[in-house]
Formats: structure tokens, C-alpha cells, sequence
């Protein structure tokens, strides 16, 4: 990523990016190979299981923008297996934090043509709807309100195909959660509002949003900052103070690894400050409608 992030700095060429990242990248940026490497891996003409497992290994070394370089040469390889990695390599790139909008779109878009060419080997697959739905929710995102709004329930089709198929994913279970907890949460107001502009945002409860955020628990206990805050907010939601006060304290214990995490900080303190508050009535805090799971 060195070289990348030397470019990155210089900000007027960003709009290169614009233009198309594709071509940029695969035709401008020399240094993810050296031409002896080039022509070696040329000649080498890797297997695409080899290819995968490069792959791999440089998503452990979070090596994403030379992912994408070595995966672009077989991205019409109609393989789901290709694809997904593809996808997942874009948008992380996208999360660049001083990239443009539009370069964000653009690689977006990109990821989401790329995954919408698999979709007839693809629809058998967890991780196509998993990816279908994280790029879907990031492109509708980087829209207007209207689109965000619109595209609510395609994107719960697709997470609700990838469980479905693979119950046991942590993000799929999380992304379902924050789903149902986002449409939960939309006040009365909120809602017709909406309803007024667009179109009204499908219902849920924070019950459903607690059976998706619990299973992501259980599945991976303890290791995202995210799903015990909101675990937490959940349980404020019902009423289940205690719970509350549990989860976010322990959300407060884990190390925050990154932006996403760090930001939910202050939400986890804030709540913490709310419920010393109900301590006074300790009737309010015992509340043990669901049983303790943990
Ligand atoms: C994106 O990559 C960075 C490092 O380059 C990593 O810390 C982060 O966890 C990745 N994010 C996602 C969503 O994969
Ligand atoms: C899809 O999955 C089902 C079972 O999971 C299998 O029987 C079927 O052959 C698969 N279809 C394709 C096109 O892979
Ligand atoms: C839930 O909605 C309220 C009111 O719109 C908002 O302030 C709060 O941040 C939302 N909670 C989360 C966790 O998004």
C-alpha cells in the first residue's frame, strides 16, 4: 500500500479515479508489480485457486488494493468465489477515509456490476447475497434518501438469503440486527414522513433486532464493540435495564480497534450516564422478561 498511499496524499489526483478506477488502476499505477513480475507471473500463468489463496493471504495483511489488482485479470470469470473477494476488496477501498464521493461510488458500482454478473452461478451462495447486501446498502447510502429509503427491503431480501443459506455468518447476523433495529427505531414521525416523500420503510421490532444481535453473540462472543452497544440500546428499547447496563459495560471493556468502533464510545457512555440514573429504582432495573442468556 505504500506507493498507493503516497498518491492518495497528493489529492489532485484523485480525479483520475473518476475517470474510471479500473483502467486507472490496472493501466496507471506500475507498482504493484514490476514489469520482471509481470512477465514472470505471465509465464507463471497461475491457477485460480492459486490466485484465490494470494488473495487470502494479502486480506490477512489487509492488502486490499493489490486484492483487487490480482483479482481484476479474472473478474469475468464468472465465479462467485472470485467475485465476492473482489467486492469485498472494493469496499474496503471505498472506506478510504479522504477518497471523493464519487471515487466512492465509482468503485461501488463497480463491485456491485461485478457481483451482478454472477448472479445466475451466484444465487445458490451465502456470500453472494452477504456481498449483494453490504454493496447494495453502501451504493443506496451513497444515494439520496429516497433510494436509501426504497432499497430497504431489497437489502433485507438479500440478508435474509445469505442467513438462510449460512446462518452461522457473524456479519450477515449483524447486518439483520441493525436492519431490524434501523427500522425499530424510526419514530412515528420519521415514518410519516417517509410515507408522505417516498414510501413507508417496512416495520420491525427491537425483539427481532435482539434474536440477530444475540446469535451474532453467541457466534463471536465479545469481539465486536458494535454489538454489545447495541445490544445494549436494544435493551434500553425494552426496558431491560440490567441487560443493558451488562452489555454496555462490557462493550466499554473491549478495546475499540478502529473509527467504527471508536465512534459508538460516547453512545456507550451516554447510556451508561442515563441508566445510573435508574439505579434510584432498582424495581426498574431487574427485569428479566427474555432470561438471562449470558
Ligand atoms: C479495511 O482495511 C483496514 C486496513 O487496511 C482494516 O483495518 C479494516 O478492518 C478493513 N475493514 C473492513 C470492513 O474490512
Ligand atoms: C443449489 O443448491 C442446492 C442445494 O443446496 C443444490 O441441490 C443445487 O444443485 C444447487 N444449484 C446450483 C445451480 O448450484
Ligand atoms: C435511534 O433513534 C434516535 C432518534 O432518531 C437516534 O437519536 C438514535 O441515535 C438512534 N439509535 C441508534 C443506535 O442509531
Amino acid at each position: 500500500m505504500h506507493k498507493f498511499s503516497s498518491i492518495r496524499k497528493g489529492n489532485h489526483l484523485w480525479f483520475l479515479f473518476t475517470l474510471s478506477f479500473i483502467e486507472f488502476v490496472r493501466g496507471k499505477l506500475p507498482f504493484f508489480d514490476n514489469p520482471e513480475d509481470k512477465i514472470a507471473k505471465y509465464w507463471e500463468n497461475p491457477s485460480k485457486s492459486d490466485i484465490l489463496e494470494k488473495a487470502d493471504k494479502l486480506f490477512e495483511e489487509d492488502k486490499h488494493m493489490e486484492v483487487y489488482e490480482s483479482l481484476n485479470r479474472i473478474k469475468y470469470s464468472k465465479d462467485i468465489e472470485v467475485v465476492w473477494r473482489l467486492a469485498k476488496a472494493l469496499y474496503n477501498l471505498s472506506l478510504t477515509p479522504d477518497i471523493t464521493a464519487e471515487v466512492r461510488k465509482e468503485m461501488i458500482t463497480e463491485a456491485q456490476e461485478i457481483l451482478e454478473s454472477t448472479y445466475a452461478m451466484g444465487k445458490n451462495k451465502s456470500c453472494f447475497y452477504k456481498w449483494m447486501a453490504i454493496i447494495t446498502n453502501t451504493r443506496n447510502g451513497l444515494e439520496n434518501l429516497e433510494t436509501k429509503i426504497k432499497g430497504y427491503a431489497t437489502v433485507k431480501n438479500y440478508l435474509s438469503e445469505a442467513c438462510e443459506r449460512n446462518p452461522r455468518d457473524f456479519t450477515v447476523q449483524y447486518m439483520l440486527g441493525r436492519w431490524h433495529f434501523e427500522m425499530a427505531n424510526l419514530s412515528w414521525f420519521q415514518r410519516k414522513i417517509a410515507k408522505y416523500l417516498y414510501l413507508e420503510p417496512p416495520k420491525s421490532t427491537f425483539q427481532e433486532a435482539y434474536r440477530h444481535h444475540i446469535k451474532a453473540e453467541e457466534l463471536e462472543p465479545r469481539s465486536y464493540l458494535p454489538n454489545l452497544y447495541i445490544l445494549g440500546c436494544i435493551c434500553m428499547k425494552l426496558g431491560q435495564y440490567y441487560r443493558a447496563k451488562y452489555y454496555l459495560n462490557l462493550a466499554l471493556s473491549l478495546p475499540a480497534h478502529n473509527e467504527c468502533e471508536k465512534c459508538c464510545i460516547p453512545g456507550v457512555k451516554s447510556l451508561l450516564t442515563k441508566l445510573e440514573k435508574y439505579d434510584l429504582g432498582k424495581d426498574v432495573l431487574y427485569n428479566y422478561e427474555f432470561g438471562f442468556e449470558n
